[in-house]
């Protein structure tokens, strides 16, 4: 594709060939020297201490190498030092191996290394564990009345706490001429990625290590390792061109990543450390969370009181937080509010952002119980969400950057069609199924943080790009090359996007649908910067056609820097590398928000989902026939990629609505269903018509690229829209999540 501007194009991933013929190589498959597979031991109590350890036996076995325990791990900078990775609640960060205490179930507890990964793993069933058990609580609902405020830390900074309550909540509650009070239950979720967790530790001698690592934030995974063992940041270079999916779970450095980084410098070796499909079910999850919502409103269907409790299940160790409770105000004006999220710590590992975390939670409930409101005063539920609508946050009484919702309601309903909706419950019927339609508002953060880019042009006149941040599936690697295809008036194919190094410039990890909003802007301001580098090149140079002219007199186009008052003066950017006596330019950015105006509006992105279900009469098997997601998001830089984004996520939706959940057996401490078996997720028969819609949004605040992310919007309105559609078809409440076919019988 030659074509520009290349930004609004729906280029394919530039990477997809490489993933669909199998040649992308993710960090389990690097191969090396010697190298030794690790497999890690997990616990199989809940609570207590390890009394003692035989590994006798497997150290016995031939190719087995060396077993690590906490009895005889390397003393590294570890044990005696605090840290906190980028994505870590407050708390203390849960340390492997540091000694003989038990804090939940699947925790590991040693290291089998060996010759082959087959005998590592097998050598792991000859370790003979003793443990001394002690009580443990695992069970929210059972421990709600524990329930307390979550610490502040770091964190809170893009989770912010809930708003302070206004106005008088009781009182406008019990004046209020519709009430609804209604609770909602989550199960647990984990992340289940293809790609299973892996890490590849490439032993230099000299403290030196080269890691391939899955990892959502390649720094994240550098400061870690250097932070805990010891090492000079310079030493520690972490690589993950390809991850196979993330959805939150490698926010965090795992637990392989400190495993294999431990024994290659024990051993110095190069060594790989895989978990299994059971395994990752053991580092963090979608936290299973209980909802109260108390909302009330006038006749006319205008929002005056809400209420909203959350109670989120924590470890003992950290305060795991997401924004539950906060949007209800962030989308609907009410004068009167009282939000409140509270946790329990309980013995189990500390929870773990997963795609939209707290807002596809708190959504939920929110919108269902503008559902009932609507249902209680006979108002169409379209109509409600319009009767409420607000330009600005009223949780911060800010003007919105931009908020184009209302045309996402109108035009999303008129795809859908809405108006033919008979707002009867079962009155809607297609043979022996129950036809439900339901709607609901999704909104998301529109937030960016610092990020770093390079920009370097080579003697033959190409551009790579560098910078740190991952692509974790959702396209970041096209994206960034169309950004800079437009900056620097070149076509795609004359830049190549590098990344995901730590040697590569400062990105975040890569998460709260920040990574086109962080690493866009910077990746700009680096070619920004190479023009003007060129633009100098040029005045300098004597017999230059552009030598009278100012930065802001030329253009960037089609590989010339060209007068804008006179087209015909114009040099080539192979001109001017040619009289660069065979040097490249080079030129590294940051861009950040502005701290003193940042703050000054709200920023978020947000869609209407409406959704069609057949529920099966004699049955009760639940299928969403169609679903229309209308997604305002600022600037969409690839329709195709985005588009996929929205799809993955209502796909998600689907899932988190009607399939998934991690059963937790409270008599063991242990889930139950750690495995594809029996931890449900939709399959293709699951998914029928899907269609996204992205209204167009101009935002010149949020950045200055107009980009307000995509990665998360997607999930957030489908479970609320699926499980209205399912009263509408049944007439049934079911607030617990996931609904099963056997509520509805
Ligand atoms: Mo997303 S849960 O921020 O990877």
């Amino acid at each position: 594709m030659t074509k520009l501007p290349s930004i609004g194009q729906p280029v394919s991933r530039l990477e997809g060939r490489e993933k669909v013929t199998g040649t992308a190589k993710y960090a389990g498959e690097y191969d090396a020297t010697d190298l030794l597979y690790g497999y890690v031991v997990n616990s199989s109590i809940t609570k207590g201490k390890i009394k003692s350890i035989d590994t006798s036996e497997a150290e016995a076995l031939p190719g087995v190498v060396d077993i690590i325990t906490h009895k005889n791990r390397p003393s590294t900078a570890w044990f005696d030092f605090q840290y906190a990775d980028m994505d870590a609640p407050p708390g203390t960060v849960f340390k492997p191996l540091k000694d003989d205490e038990i804090k939940y179930n699947g925790q590991p507890i040693a290291l089998v290394v060996a010759e082959t990964f087959e005998m590592a793993r097998f050598a792991v069933t000859k370790i003979k564990v003793r443990y001394e058990t002690e009580d443990f609580n695992t069970d929210l609902e059972a421990n709600a009345a524990k329930a307390r405020e979550p610490k502040k830390g770091l964190a809170s900074m893009l989770k912010p706490p809930p708003p302070k309550p206004t106005g008088d909540f009781d009182e406008a509650y019990e004046s209020s001429f519709v009430k609804t009070d209604s609770k909602f239950r989550h199960g647990t979720e984990h992340h289940n990625p293809m790609e299973m967790f892996a890490t590849t530790v490439l032993y230099g001698g000299k403290g030196k290590l080269k890691i391939y690592d899955k990892t959502q934030g390649t720094i994240n995974s550098q400061m870690y390792v250097a932070n805990v063992f010891g090492l000079k940041m310079k030493n520690v270079q972490v690589i993950a061109p390809f991850v196979g999916g993330g959805f939150g779970s490698g926010l965090r450095p795992q637990y392989q990543l400190f495993m294999a980084v431990m024994a290659s410098l024990k051993l110095k070796r190069n060594v790989r450390v895989t978990l299994d499909r059971t395994q990752m079910y053991t580092f963090g999850h979608r936290p299973p969370t209980l909802q109260h919502t108390k909302f009330g409103a006038d006749e006319n269907g205008r929002l005056n009181a809400i209420y909203h409790k959350a109670v989120g299940e924590t470890s003992q160790f950290e305060d795991y937080v997401e924004v539950v409770v906060n949007w209800a105000n962030m989308l609907y004006p009410a004068e009167n509010t009282l939000l409140e999220h509270e946790v329990v710590p309980l013995d189990v590992y500390s929870p773990l952002d997963m795609r939209a975390p707290g807002g596809s939670t708190g959504m939920h409930a929110i919108e269902v119980t503008m559902d009932e409101i609507a249902y209680k005063l006979g108002i169409d539920p379209l109509e409600l969400r319009l009767i409420n609508y607000s330009e600005i946050d009223k949780s911060s009484d800010k003007e919105y950057s931009s908020k184009q919702l209302r045309a996402c309601y109108l035009e999303g309903a008129k795809k859908f069609g809405w108006e033919k909706r008979n707002p009867e419950p079962r009155s809607m019927k297609r043979g022996n199924k129950l036809v439900g339609y339901g709607m609901a508002t999704g909104i998301w953060d529109a937030n960016r943080i610092l990020g770093r880019a390079q920009a370097i042009m080579t003697p033959d006149g190409k551009v790579e790009i560098k910078s740190a941040v991952t692509d974790i599936g959702t396209g970041t690697k096209t994206i960034m090359t169309q950004i800079a295809s437009d900056e620097l008036g070149l076509p795609i194919d004359h830049i190549t996007f590098s990344y995901a190094d730590s040697k590569m410039p400062f990105a975040p990890i890569q998460g709260g649908s920040f990574t086109t909003a962080t690493v866009g802007p910077a990746v700009k301001a680096a070619c920004h910067a190479l023009n003007k580098k060129l633009f100098k090149k040029v005045k300098n140079s004597e017999d230059s056609l552009l030598k009278q002219l100012k930065f802001k007199e030329v253009v960037f186009k089609d590989g010339y820097i060209i007068s804008k008052e006179n087209p015909e003066a114009k040099v080539s950017r192979k001109e001017i590398m040619a009289s660069n006596e065979g040097k490249s330019i080079k030129t590294t950015n940051s861009a950040m928000p502005n701290p003193l105006t940042y703050g000054k509006k709200a920023r978020a992105v947000h869609s209407a989902v409406f959704v069609e279900v057949e529920v099966d009469q004699e049955l009760g098997i639940i299928e969403v026939k169609r679903a229309v997601t209308a997604v305002a998001a600022g600037k969409i830089i690839n329709p195709k990629t985005a588009e996929s984004q929205i799809l993955g996520g209502m796909v998600w939706g689907i899932s988190k609505t009607l399939h998934e959940e991690t059963l937790l057996d409270h008599r063991f401490g242990k889930y139950m269903n750690p495995n594809l078996a029996e931890y449900h997720i939709p399959v293709h028969a699951d998914i029928h018509d899907l269609n996204v819609l992205f209204i167009e949004e101009n935002d010149d605040f949020v950045n200055d690229l107009g980009v307000k992310g995509v990665g998360e919007i997607g999930v957030v309105g489908m479970p609320p829209a699926i499980a209205n559609a399912i009263f509408h078809a049944t007439g049934k409440r079911i607030n617990d999540l996931p609904i099963h076919f056997d509520r509805l019988l």
